[in-house]
């Protein structure tokens, strides 16, 4: 409200004059207060000048998206990955689940094992079988029990920081396995990244599941960035004698794709061999490629391809 005393933001001379809420009083930013305010925006504007320059040399940027917790976003994000590149394609995948990074252990890499970086500061991403650059601050952490705890705008600068510095080269796809939610770092990764080719919504067939990820799919609509397709992950479970269960209900992808009118890309079975390669860091979808969820994978990387590459030439 201005006129009141102590709450008059116009800038002073000598720095800005701002309401300190506990003194009651004004609270001048010194000169070089101002200096450090235009030191960080210059880094973030050369940081954002880097990550454009960076994203030129890759054709597609995906962001695989939900808002729902633990319906398999990053088994999705790190076995799409592994097919689109068994199709022949460059891919990278960035982790930009800061709190809960799973992408290392799903590519069979340890927490904390670090990221190699060059003399000029660039990070170099660890590669895995079978030829998939990975980035994820997991591996940077010391630890698999060590918390990140952090604010919004630590979370924004850091993914901002990770995709300026690395050096992903030529790349065909970059999958970026994002956390649940549509918050900070859906937002950021839509707002840093340039013309990202869209997200890939994942869902299972809960009630709840469908619920929240329309919200995903809606998001997705208010900031523009298109809808490549869904996945409908767990969607049954079958019997040794081939008889299908289908646990958590049925047809929730399908729905959603006809009302936001996307693409169904397909269904993943439950199988118990995915979570344990997945605990045991093993890729599944190289350890099982005659497995039911490996070759539904490899339909929906070909449907992906021909989506995209169809679309955005
Ligand atoms: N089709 C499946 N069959 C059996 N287990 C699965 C399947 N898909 C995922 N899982 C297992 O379910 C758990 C959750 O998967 P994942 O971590 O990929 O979910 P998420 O959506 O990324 O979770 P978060 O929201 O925490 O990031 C993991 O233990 C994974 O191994
Ligand atoms: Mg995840």
């Amino acid at each position: 409200m201005s006129g009141e005393p102590g709450n008059d933001e116009r800038p002073q001379r000598g720095g800005l004059r701002m309401n300190h809420p506990q003194r009651g009083g004004d609270l001048r930013v010194s000169q070089s207060g101002y200096k450090q305010v235009a030191q960080r925006m210059k880094a973030i504007q050369e940081q954002q000048k880097m990550i454009v320059q960076r994203m030129s040399r890759i054709k597609y940027k995906i962001g695989i998206l939900s808002s729902k917790g633990g319906v398999g976003k990053s088994f999705v994000t790190t076995s799409l990955a592994a097919a689109l590149a068994v199709e022949g394609r460059r891919v990278g995948v960035f982790d930009a689940d800061v709190h809960g990074p799973s992408v290392p252990r799903m590519f069979g890499l340890r927490e904390g094992m670090g990221l190699p970086a060059r003399m000029d500061g660039s990070i170099v991403p660890q590669e895995v079988p079978p030829g998939v650059k990975v980035v994820s601050i997991g591996l940077l952490l010391p630890g698999e029990e060590t918390p990140v705890i952090w604010r919004g705008p630590i979370k924004t600068s850091a993914i901002r920081e990770l995709l300026a510095y690395t050096d992903w080269g030529d790349l065909d796809y970059l999958l970026i396995d994002l956390p649940p939610g549509t918050g900070d770092e859906q937002l950021t990764i839509a707002q840093i990244i340039p013309k990202l080719t869209g997200f890939i919504l994942v869902t299972i067939p809960s009630e709840v599941s469908k619920a929240v990820v329309k919200k995903a799919a809606a998001f997705a609509k208010r900031i523009n960035v298109p809808l490549i397709g869904i996945i409908e992950n767990m969607a049954y479970f079958e019997c040794p004698d081939g008889t299908r269960h289908y646990i958590f209900g049925r047809g929730a992808a399908r729905e959603i794709a006809e009302e936001f009118g996307i693409p169904y890309l397909g269904e993943i079975p439950i199988d118990p061999k995915i979570r344990e390669a997945n605990d045991r860091g093993e890729v599944f979808f190289l350890a099982y490629p005659d497995s039911k969820a490996a070759k539904s994978f490899m339909e929906i990387a070909r449907k992906v391809i021909d989506y995209v590459e169809k679309s955005h030439t």
